[in-house]
């Protein structure tokens, strides 16, 4: 009797933190404010370009971007999933609703980009480079690149844009513009390109890893600052970026991901 009375209960109960459980759990989406949850927005990035954007063992995309996103996240009360793409495909993807933002070291000081989509205030401070392997002696900076050289860089990138300047002015022979930092970089170590150029961070992390097979040479080419983009006129989504971000430098989140990413 006791135990028939006391099984009643449980399963009472236990239906009863069910449906608790489904409620909580229902809806995660954009418009998952009802029942208590917090909205998740998608984010487009391109993950050949760490420590900012790149992909782990699992094929989980990581990265300082994503930290910092996540950590903007949590402060402001929402959630992100992160979709890798082509470069040239992140723009035209938040201009037409299909992502929320861009979180991919892009930089936020150009102006036909500005024309297309909103950036946040800047989170990273950067500039291009020049990076040859290891054993050239020849190129010692952007000058001496020359009429008979290849040089590549990654297709929709300000080093893309430095690289097609550098063959309309007739300094080199051929623009090589790859879908993936990683595949320049293997172009330039099996000696198909003679030059990459690529973001002064990006370039510094490869070296980091692989120091014998690249090298940075000359003055760096231009400043940047990295910015995240979301549609034009998504001012609701971007306040809370920017309300994020700058919580996140004051409170020392900031400097820890740069300690762990840079270093
Ligand atoms: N900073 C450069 C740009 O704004 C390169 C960014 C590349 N980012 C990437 N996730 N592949 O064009």
């Amino acid at each position: 009797m006791m135990k028939a009375n006391l099984k009643k209960i449980m399963a009472a109960a236990l239906i009863a933190a069910m449906a608790f459980l489904m409620a909580a759990c229902g809806g995660d989406d954009q418009d998952g404010e009802e029942g208590g949850n917090v909205p998740t927005y998608t984010a487009v990035t391109e993950a050949t370009f760490p420590p900012f954007d790149t992909v782990d063992e699992d094929g989980n995309v990581i990265g300082f971007d994503m930290d910092l996103m996540n950590a903007i996240a949590e402060d402001q009360g929402f959630k992100v999933t992160y979709t890798d793409m082509e470069f040239d495909s992140l723009i035209p993807a938040v201009q037409a609703g299909n992502a929320d933002m861009i979180t991919a070291g892009m930089n936020a000081e150009d102006e036909a980009r500005r024309e297309k989509v909103d950036f946040s205030d800047t989170y990273y401070d950067s500039g291009l480079v020049v990076v040859v392997k290891e054993d050239n002696e020849t190129i010692t900076g952007i000058d001496d690149l020359t009429a008979d050289m290849k040089v590549a860089s990654q297709i929709g990138t300000t080093g893309a844009d430095s690289v097609n300047g550098l063959f309309n002015d007739g300094k080199i022979k051929e623009a090589v513009i790859l879908n993936g930092f990683d595949t320049c970089m293997l172009q330039l170590i099996n000696g198909d390109v003679s030059a990459v150029i690529i973001d002064k961070p990006v370039a510094q992390a490869y070296i980091n890893k692989q120091a014998d097979k690249v090298k940075m040479v000359g003055e760096t080419l231009n400043a940047e600052s990295y910015g995240f983009a979301v549609q034009k006129g998504n001012t609701e989504l971007l306040d809370k970026i920017n309300a994020g971000l700058k919580n996140m430098k004051e409170n020392g989140t900031y400097d820890k991901l740069v300690e762990k990413w840079f270093n």
